[in-house]
């Protein structure tokens, strides 16, 4: 009998797991300890979530989180889960063409973020955005 069970919880495990992808559970890329988190969370609050913000409507957060637009990225508005999300979801990456960093500083006018007409990230802004960047990737383990 216990074969079997094995057998019910063997198969429970493998449909568990080739069923993940389907349930859009992607995986992490927060790979940080503990209290890297948070002291990057600080850091992202102070730092980084101002310029996201600002413009209203036009900023970052602002058209992220309407239902409006197409896009893998959505806020919530929220500083914390918003750090959280952007974590996990990998838009902190360096070189990932899909990161904030990557679509901040594209050089095609089409791909640069914000679009359209609105007014790129000043040298400034974006040293901000590349310096957080870079500290943060350098603790991912
Ligand atoms: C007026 C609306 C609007 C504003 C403002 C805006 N975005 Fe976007 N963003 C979009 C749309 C629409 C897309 C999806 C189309 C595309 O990839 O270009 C997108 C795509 C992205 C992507 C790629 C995610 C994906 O869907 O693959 C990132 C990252 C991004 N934006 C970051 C930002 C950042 C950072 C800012 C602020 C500097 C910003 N966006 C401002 C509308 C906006």
């Amino acid at each position: 009998m216990s074969g079997t069970r094995g057998m019910v919880l063997g198969l429970g495990l493998v449909c568990a797991l080739c069923l993940r992808p389907v349930m859009g559970q992607a995986p992490s890329f927060d790979h940080l300890s503990d209290a890297d988190r948070q002291v990057f969370q600080q850091r992202f609050e102070k730092e980084v979530w101002p310029l996201l913000q600002r413009g209203g409507k036009d900023g970052c957060v602002g058209c992220h989180s309407q239902g409006k637009i197409v896009s893998s990225l959505r806020f919530r508005g929220d500083a914390g889960k918003d750090f959280a999300m952007l974590l996990k979801e990998g838009f902190f990456l360096p070189d990932d063409a899909g990161s904030l960093l990557s679509r901040v500083t594209d050089p095609d006018p089409k791909r640069r973020m914000p679009p359209g007409k609105l007014p790129a990230w000043s040298e400034a802004d974006i040293k901000v955005l590349r310096t957080f960047v870079a500290d943060l990737d350098r603790k991912q383990k």
